[in-house]
């Protein structure tokens, strides 16, 4: 274990600092855009104007004659546009493939002053983070690279959700953790061929009365346990926490009511991989309109945060005035980037 005054140092000669506290932003979908494919690549100018992060996905998805193709569009894609304030990531290809170094070589490399976040799959413990740690602090330095890349870990083993708060506080390059729930899944060896979202088979029935035929029943959340895990883990070590992927595009309802469950546990967002996800993530990750009126209302009544007043039949006091200050937080995040929520806000 480094001690703490060893934590923050660089380590490698002329890399740049480790933050002391990770960049403020607003990140509701990180979208994933297949780089290896023109047709997608083409729409990355567009597409910075509504998503918060743009991520170029190297690994899984990408069929294994297409990874030196996929670098090589990430690579393109991330000279050609221009980014502004919406986030640039990478999803590198897993620490044991035969790709991993030459991704992370190439692309630091070649555009590693615009690279905001690596998002690194199938992360098991800290001496995963430890290593592409130490990797991105050498490319930095031979390429001086002057803001550091952070790392954000997929949370999509069995050992990994064993191992995550050592994970979340591995390096001051941790940015955040997103649960992976199709290989977690396999990993698990649980009974499911889906990504993400609920099985009709995980439930409880309601006891039998005589007489009786129809029980009710109730589907139950899989993923609960994990994103609670994974939140402590992240809220604990001062980074974010996400939900991943969900699979079935044709269901909006059911990806909603996933990303808001992740949402009202603590997740900051989601992946969107259709386009058609990007306005849930928006919706459900920027806080309501009626929220943010009622957190207003609370803190303007408690203005020191203290003592216990009573609102609409509702008693508030200093825990509850912590909650809407989350809500009223998050809600100027969103509104300093989105002028219309700006408006409904009222700021
Ligand atoms: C994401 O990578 C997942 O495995 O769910
Ligand atoms: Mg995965």
């Amino acid at each position: 274990m480094k001690l703490p005054n060893q934590f923050y140092r660089p380590l490698a000669i002329g890399a740049p600092a480790p933050l002391r506290e990770p960049p403020v932003k607003v990140e509701r979908m990180i979208h994933f855009v297949p780089p290896h494919l023109e047709k997608f690549r083409a729409k990355v100018p567009e597409l910075v104007k509504q998503v918060d992060v743009v991520l170029g996905n190297l690994e899984d998805a990408i069929p294994a004659d297409a990874k030196e193709a996929a670098r090589a569009g990430f690579i393109e894609m991330a000279k050609a546009t221009d980014f502004g304030s919406t986030g640039l990531w990478t999803r590198m290809n897993a620490l044991n493939s035969p790709w991993a170094l030459e991704d992370m070589i190439e692309i630091v490399g070649a555009v590693g002053s615009k690279l905001d976040v690596v998002m690194l799959p199938k992360v098991e413990g800290p001496w995963d983070i430890a290593y592409l740690d130490q990797l991105l602090a050498q490319l930095e330095a031979r390429h001086r690279v002057t803001k550091p890349i952070l790392i954000h870990a997929i949370l999509e083993t069995a050992e990994g959700v064993k191992n995550v708060d050592a994970i979340a506080s591995a390096s001051p390059r941790m940015h955040g953790i997103s649960l992976g729930p199709a290989d977690l899944a396999a990993s698990r060896a649980m009974k499911t061929t889906r990504v993400g979202g609920g099985h009709p088979d995980y439930k409880v029935i309601a006891d039998a009365e005589p007489g009786q035929d129809l029980r009710a029943s109730f589907q139950q959340d899989l993923w609960h346990y994990t994103i609670a895990k994974m939140v402590d883990a992240c809220a604990s070590a001062g980074i974010k926490a996400f939900y991943g992927p969900f699979g079935d595009f044709s269901d909006a309802p059911a990806c909603e009511a996933q990303f808001r469950n992740a949402f009202l546990l603590g997740c900051a967002g989601a992946w969107s991989l259709h386009p058609s996800q990007i306005a849930i993530a928006k919706k459900v990750f920027s806080p309501d309109p009626q929220e943010v009126a009622f957190a207003r209302r609370v803190l303007d009544a408690m203005p020191d945060g203290t003592g216990a007043v009573m609102i609409d039949g509702r008693m508030q006091d200093d825990a509850t005035w912590k909650q809407c200050k989350v809500v009223v937080d998050l809600a100027k995040q969103v509104a300093a980037k989105d002028a219309d929520l700006a408006t409904l806000y009222g700021f």
